[in-house]
């Protein structure tokens, strides 16, 4: 990669249970310390101040929060994220893997607590200025299956105590977002088994790299 030149910014979505964490750990098992560095984090979270935020907005005991104040500490943790960890990342031409971004905001926020679109873009264009995620993963599955999945985790979260048709909604938006931007997305099928998706995964991102600059790429050999 050229001197100077900024990293990528690789985002993992989906509901709950739809297995992006075990495919984003799959997929960085890949890139074996060759390449660029690759930074891993996670939203909500990521700092120690965006953890401490991560911590009440999942805390089961919480209960109900009025939706503007979800949104806005999560929106807190971003913030703080971006600041101290993603831009200065990607501005040093680091790769940063991100378990979860703003997709969420407009799928969790603005449809599963239809606050809707407009609010979360406010908040995007104020914080993110220009910044997008160059390739979102989407892990798609039916929310009754991905909770079922997800409570066998164990404790149910904040969110996770939310119904079928809250994650409906999340999982159309992100659906509808893939659609209008098919060069950012691709959309995996995450009702598979978890080596089946790992291959989809393998596809999408050689598909991906091969509409980017390749041969800046650590795994570009797969
Ligand atoms: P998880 O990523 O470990 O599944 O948990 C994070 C939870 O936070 C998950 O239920 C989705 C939720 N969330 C939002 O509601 N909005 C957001 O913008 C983000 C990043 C996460």
């Amino acid at each position: 990669m050229a001197a100077g030149a900024r990293g990528r910014f690789i985002t993992f979505e989906g509901i709950e249970g739809a297995g992006k964490s075990t495919q984003l750990e799959r997929l960085l098992r890949r890139f074996g310390g060759r390449g660029p560095e690759v930074v891993v984090t996670r939203e909500p979270g990521g700092t120690a101040l965006g953890e401490r935020l991560r911590g009440l907005l999942l805390d089961p005991s919480i209960g109900t929060m009025a939706a503007e104040t979800e949104l806005l500490l999560i929106f807190a943790a971003r913030a703080e994220h971006l600041r101290r960890c993603i831009e200065p990342a990607l501005a040093r031409g680091a790769w940063v893997f991100c378990d979860r971004f703003t997709d969420a905001s407009f799928a969790y926020q603005g449809a599963g607590r239809g606050l809707g679109p407009n609010k979360v873009e406010v908040l995007e264009n104020w914080l993110q200025g220009d910044l997008r995620p160059d390739l979102v993963l989407v892990f798609d599955v039916p929310a009754r299956l991905g909770l079922e999945r997800a409570l066998t985790r164990g404790k149910r979260d904040r969110m996770e105590t939310e119904d079928v048709a809250f994650f409906e909604r999340a999982r159309a938006a992100y659906l509808e977002r893939a659609r209008g931007q098919p060069h950012r997305y691709r959309v995996l099928d995450g009702s598979l088994d978890e080596d089946s998706v790992a291959a989809a995964v393998d596809a999408a991102w050689t598909n991906w790299l091969d509409e980017t600059d390749r041969g800046a790429v650590p795994g570009n050999d797969v």
